[in-house]
């Protein structure tokens, strides 16, 4: 019984300080991912997430994908193609574009406040387009949070055409919508303590191909 679950599941990790180092998803699959795991057991009407990613992928990939027991879709970071960002709130979407070179590695934040709808996405420090959408919803509590593939149900049903490669870092959710000047110091890699994921004392769960290594973008 403890055999077939070291089996499926490689690693574990409580409160592990992940400074400086990546996720690396080394090769397209099904089922390479990681749980970010969080007590988060009242709906969220305000976040941020931001994190940094590496990828020479140009086709759609999920960066965070965060499903409840209701939505699988509850609240998704997709990048459609070069340039385009796909952002989802209780299933329903807005895009942002942007201007960008390919394949660099990219700091990306976004934010959702539930009072006015309006969701923020900030690349590499920069704020694009504000858009709304969803406005007095909340995000669902309890929550499965998956990086490197995209959940099509609670916690699983992957999609290879959806899934990361590449490499995934200093990844932080705060339970409320930073403002511009702490969005830069996030972007210039200052700590601001987040209360929902926090890099520097990361719970999570890595199954399938996963490797993490010290990064070697600055
Ligand atoms: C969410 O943000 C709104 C507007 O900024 C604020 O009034 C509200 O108290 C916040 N909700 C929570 C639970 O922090």
């Amino acid at each position: 019984m403890e055999g077939m679950l070291c089996f499926f599941i490689i690693s574990y990790q409580e409160g592990h300080d992940m400074s400086g180092k990546v996720f690396i998803f080394p090769k397209e699959s099904n089922y390479a991912h990681v749980s970010l795991i969080t007590q988060l057991e009242k709906p969220l009407q305000n976040f941020t997430v931001c994190l940094r990613a590496y990828t020479d992928l140009s086709r759609t990939y999920s960066l965070f994908s965060y499903s409840t027991q209701t939505k699988s879709n509850e609240m998704v970071i997709f990048k459609t193609k070069i340039g385009e960002y796909n952002f989802i709130i209780g299933g329903d979407n807005i895009f942002f574009k942007v201007y960008e070179p390919f394949p660099a590695p990219v700091h990306i934040c976004a934010s959702w406040e539930s009072s006015s709808g309006i969701a923020e996405f900030w690349v590499n420090g920069k704020p694009l387009v504000r858009k709304g959408l969803r406005q007095g919803y909340s995000l669902g509590a309890r929550p499965k949070i998956v990086v490197g593939q995209e959940q099509d149900s609670y916690g699983g049903k992957f999609d290879k055409c959806q899934s990361f490669v590449g490499e995934i870092g200093d990844l932080y959710m705060w339970d409320s919508v930073l403002s511009q000047e702490d969005i830069q110091l996030v972007y210039e890699g200052i700590y601001i303590k987040p209360n929902v994921l926090d890099w520097q004392a990361l719970n999570y769960k890595m199954q399938g191909y996963v490797v993490t290594k010290p990064h070697t973008w600055s």
